[in-house]
């Protein structure tokens, strides 16, 4: 991990510096200084290197004066703590080789640098346990970054909340990374209860408990399996102050009132089932459990940082396998709606999932709000490639705050239609033997699965989020490297910061 610190701006006499510039600003505070130390040799080098400060530019100086390195850093015009972030990406990124280094960020506010910290503590993961015999040349160096500030009580307290979300992302991509044999619905859970130390309420739902409650759709999906299947409620009263840890902690926890609602697809492993998926990429399906794994480090970011929010976070943990117990095309189950299922095709399953959490929520929360996210179709990779989640959502003001969260972030979404319940996209999930049926055919094999969440949503504000594209990259991007992007966790917490606190 990467340690991060902030200290009183005052030139450093040596070392690796790191400037970020803005676009036709002249030189200023420190950077000025160290202009000033280098004979002018600051601007030269601009000038010799074309450097204008443009988003994104960036230009290396190696040895001037008696320092080891310069990295100049492009901020461009007016930006934003997204473009912050991905400054302190950069950064953390050209200089993993070093084994300290500064950013002069005296002339930002504390917000400002606080983005830079957090943009380069999320590039900075790593995911190395299972690795042995790596030599320690490939290995990063760069353990810590200090940003040279104007006031650094000030920045560190603007950093604290955002390192409790870095954490929320970390355990997000920890889960998500973490391979099937290893991340099964039991451990899941254990990992998940592991919030209470945060002051989260976490109840665990074993298989016995979920046949009681008559979750006849979920549990469907790992008849074929030889591990359980789960689900995890975990709890953060934070407006109500009955957080563990918040002013009403020991007191009995009453209901929480009007929470948010976060309902996570938590498949281990999606073999398909008996409509098993092909050979190639399956080992892909380890990930998808990114919905789950994106609502618990999410609940860890909002305990993290004590948001002043009541959310209560959902997952439904199965593992979906072929075997001589498995769901079968043409079985019909029950969900815990009492509305009936004919399973068709055993590779939609992670509707199946979230049909009988989904319910379980309002019945027994009310929220006021609810989201739910899924990589639930190979479909909305097809619609929207890796660039933008799917949104489908019943309320325009709750699709139109997700929007928004998601351009402050860059956990970017596109709004997807939904039909009310017996339209045409709805019509085509009719059964012929039961309440309705898993999937709808190929068209728009999106929507009609959003169609089907639907089937179990009350009339309150709902958003469907379908992250198939958007929870593992194969490419590094500015703030996150390839693989688990824990796409979900910023956007949520941004919404909830934005919306529902205080
Ligand atoms: N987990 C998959 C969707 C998926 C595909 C996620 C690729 C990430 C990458 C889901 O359970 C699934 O198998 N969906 C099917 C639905 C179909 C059978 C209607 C699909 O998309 O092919
Ligand atoms: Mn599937
Ligand atoms: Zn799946």
């Amino acid at each position: 991990m990467l340690d991060i610190a902030f200290a009183k701006a005052a030139l450093p006499k040596s070392g690796v510096l790191a400037v970020p510039l803005a676009e036709g600003a002249p030189l200023a505070g420190l950077a000025a200084a160290l202009d000033e130390a280098l004979h002018g040799g600051l601007a030269r080098a601009m000038q010799a290197a074309s450097f204008t400060g443009k988003k994104g530019q960036s230009a290396t100086l190696l040895a001037p004066g008696a320092f080891k390195c310069l990295l100049l850093l492009g901020l461009g015009k007016d930006p934003t703590s997204r473009q912050f972030e991905e400054l302190g990406g950069a950064a953390q990124q050209k200089l993993v080789k070093e084994n300290e280094a500064v950013i002069l960020a005296d002339t930002l506010d504390a917000t400002q640098a606080a983005h830079i910290a957090l943009g380069a503590r999320l590039r900075a993961y790593r995911f190395d346990k299972y690795r042995t015999t790596q030599k320690e040349d490939d290995k990063p160096k760069l353990a810590e970054l200090t940003l040279l500030v104007a006031d650094p009580a000030k920045a560190r307290a603007a950093y604290t909340p955002l390192a409790a979300v870095a954490e929320g992302v970390e355990l997000t991509r920890n889960l998500v990374t973490e391979p099937a044999n290893e991340l099964f619905p039991e451990e899941f859970a254990r990992r998940a209860e592991e919030l209470k130390k945060l002051g989260v309420k976490v109840e665990m739902f074993n298989k016995k408990d979920l046949e009681k409650l008559g979750f006849g759709s979920l549990l469907c999906v790992g008849w074929g399996s030889a591990r359980d299947s789960y689900m995890v409620v975990m709890q953060w009263l934070g407006a109500s102050g009955l957080g563990a840890s918040g002013p009403g902690a020991g007191k009995k926890p009453k209901k929480p009132k009007d929470p948010i609602a976060f309902i996570g697809k938590g498949v281990c492993f999606d073999t398909g089932g008996i409509s098993i998926k092909p050979a190639a990429g399956m080992e892909d399906m380890k990930w998808d459990m990114a919905g789950a794994g994106t609502v618990t480090g999410l609940m860890a970011a909002l305990a993290g940082r004590k948001a002043k929010v009541d959310a209560i976070g959902l997952i439904g943990l199965v593992e979906n396998m072929p075997s001589g117990t498995a769901v079968r095309p043409g079985d019909v189950v029950k969900s815990y709606s009492g509305q009936t299922i004919e399973v068709i095709n055993t590779d939609a399953e992670g509707r199946l999932v979230l049909a009988d959490v989904l319910y379980y929520a309002q019945q027994r929360f009310s929220p006021k709000y609810m989201v739910d996210l899924a990589t639930l179709t190979g479909a909305i990779i097809v619609g929207l490639g890796h660039e933008y989640a799917g949104l489908f959502s019943n309320s325009d003001e709750l699709a139109e705050k997700l929007i928004a969260a998601g351009k402050e972030t860059g956990e970017k979404l596109w709004r997807m239609p939904l039909a009310p319940l017996g339209e045409s996209y709805d019509k085509n999930i009719n059964s012929e033997i039961a309440d309705m049926k898993n999937i709808g055919g190929r068209p728009g094999g999106s929507i009609t699965a959003a169609q089907f969440l639907q089937r179990f949503v009350n009339a309150k504000p709902w958003a469907h989020l379908d992250i198939a594209g958007m929870a593992w990259s194969s490419k590094d991007t500015p703030t996150t490297p390839k693989g688990a992007t824990a796409f979900g966790v910023r956007l949520l917490d941004r919404l909830v910061a934005d919306n529902f606190e205080g």
